[in-house]
């Protein structure tokens, strides 16, 4: 039986060694998150080097002999190993592009109304190491998805892959973003791309905008152009709103594009300027994903987007002025109200006064005000649960938990709803307690387990 010593590399760029019978499927533990607690912390990792030796015995030796060498020594075993072991049937990767997850903290469904979002890059990824190729084709493998899928660009617009069938929903992403490339006449190269996500599909977290900036800022690095970050969004943006049919706001593409450690984003979707905004210093941004999963181009979202067009159409003749719902003020909102479908009226009262809770949480955040911000955070919940009705008894169930417990200073579901994740404000001290209790009572209550971690705020998508 054969035994291996293996490396793997973190995302942060360090290695972590061990030995194994089978290291794909070590691989995947690890990103999996239960390898060992060292790579838990530090995912995803990718395997970049395997020596095969004769037992156990030999391959507990070697890990003690890999893991006392310093980085350096470990790069040079790795660079001189590079092609020699039997998993690496992929180019070389020539690229390395960190993408990362985003989470809101508040201003959700407004990106479409022209409003003002809080939203935070988190420290969950889609890593992805390209190899370019000679000719037009691009190859994609989705490691976490099992599935692979080629297509050329010659034939983007069609949606087919290179043997005619339909493009599946998950490589549409990196098809759109290169469809957006070539029709702004950039020139896109043929490329071979691994990719791995810890980001859940989804979620809440954009899964979706983390894979098609990570795309974007390859591309740009393989050719060399200088886009700006906003441009880069913007043009993903278009991906999915042209490509694979959803009408999304600009607020996850641009989060993921430009993230900001240790802080929030504020982005005005109206002048596109944008500011970081320092997190409160005593608490712990903590996600609790439902495990139930939605599909954003479910018509739902784009429901609600045109509910929101209706209601700025029905109020202008009243107000000339108005160009969005950014622009009405809850008064004339309900002077309007007779002339207002019941429902297109509850949409826009949420959007309306969703735009003043972000005015409002600035202030209460430049005072390092957690508790008051979490006050408004349970106020968004309760808005989108009953006026835009776009939660699930899960995600209330986890946010009634949450108010119970010690040290939790707001709670609220995150990004579209219809399922995923929520988001919540918790004081240091009690974040272990928190991540436990929330997990045990959720799971009494509903019969269903849910992801419960703390998560940092980080930079957007980087290449390695
Ligand atoms: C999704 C969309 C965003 C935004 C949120 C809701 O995540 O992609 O543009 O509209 O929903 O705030």
């Amino acid at each position: 039986m054969p035994y291996f010593c293996y490396i793997v590399e973190c995302a942060d760029g360090s290695f972590y060694t061990g030995w194994t019978l089978d290291p794909a499927r070590r691989e995947q533990q690890h990103n999996a998150g239960t390898g060992a607690t060292y790579t838990r912390l530090h995912r995803p990792v990718h395997l970049v080097y395997i020596e095969e030796v004769s037992d156990r015995s030999a391959a507990m030796k070697r890990e003690v002999a890999i893991k006392r060498m310093d980085h350096t020594r470990k790069q040079s075993l790795i660079r001189k190993a590079e092609g020699n072991h039997p998993l690496n049937t992929h180019p070389t990767p020539t690229l390395t592009v960190l993408s990362p997850a985003r989470v809101n903290l508040l201003g959700e469904h407004v990106d479409y109304n022209e409003g003002l979002v809080l939203p935070a890059a988190i420290d969950r990824y889609v890593t992805i190491k390209a190899s370019p190729s000679s000719d037009q084709t691009i190859s994609l493998h989705a490691l976490d998805l099992k599935a692979s899928c080629q297509f050329s660009l010659d034939s983007l617009e069609q949606k087919k892959d290179i043997e005619g069938a339909d493009l599946p929903v998950w490589a549409q992403y990196p098809a759109g973003v290169a469809w957006v490339f070539m029709n702004h006449g950039l020139e896109i190269r043929g490329v071979d791309v691994e990719y791995f996500s810890t980001i859940p599909m989804g979620s809440g977290l954009s899964s979706s905008a983390a894979v098609e900036v990570g795309f974007a800022v390859m591309w740009q690095a393989l050719a060399g152009w200088k886009l700006d970050r906003l441009t880069l969004a913007q043009f993903c943006q278009e991906a999915e709103n042209r490509y694979v049919g959803v009408n999304c706001g600009l607020m996850d593409q641009f989060a993921c594009a430009n993230g900001v450690k240790d802080h929030a984003v504020l982005l005005d979707t109206r002048t596109l300027e944008s500011t970081p905004v320092p997190l409160p210093e005593d608490a712990a941004i903590v996600i609790a994903d439902s495990g139930v999963r939605r599909v954003l181009s479910d018509s739902s979202y784009n429901e609600r987007r045109s509910d929101c067009e209706t209601a700025v159409r029905l109020v202008k003749p009243g107000y000339p002025g108005i160009r969005s719902l950014r622009d009405v003020t809850p008064t004339q909102l309900d002077a309007s109200k007779d002339l207002l479908p019941a429902v297109v009226y509850k949409r826009a009262r949420h959007v309306v006064t969703e735009v003043a809770r972000v005015q409002e949480a600035l202030g209460r955040l430049q005072n390092n005000d957690a508790r008051g911000f979490g006050e408004l955070m349970l106020e968004t919940h309760a808005s989108l649960r009953d006026d835009y009705e776009v939660s699930t008894p899960e995600l209330d169930a986890l946010v009634e938990i949450a108010m119970e417990l010690p040290g939790c200073l707001g709670a609220r579901l995150t990004g579209a709803g219809f399922g995923g994740c929520t988001v919540n404000l918790v004081q240091n001290r009690n974040v272990p307690g928190f991540i436990r209790k929330l997990k045990k009572s959720y799971l009494a209550r509903t019969g269903k387990k849910a992801e419960v971690f703390a998560c940092h705020a980080t930079q957007g998508a980087i290449v390695k």
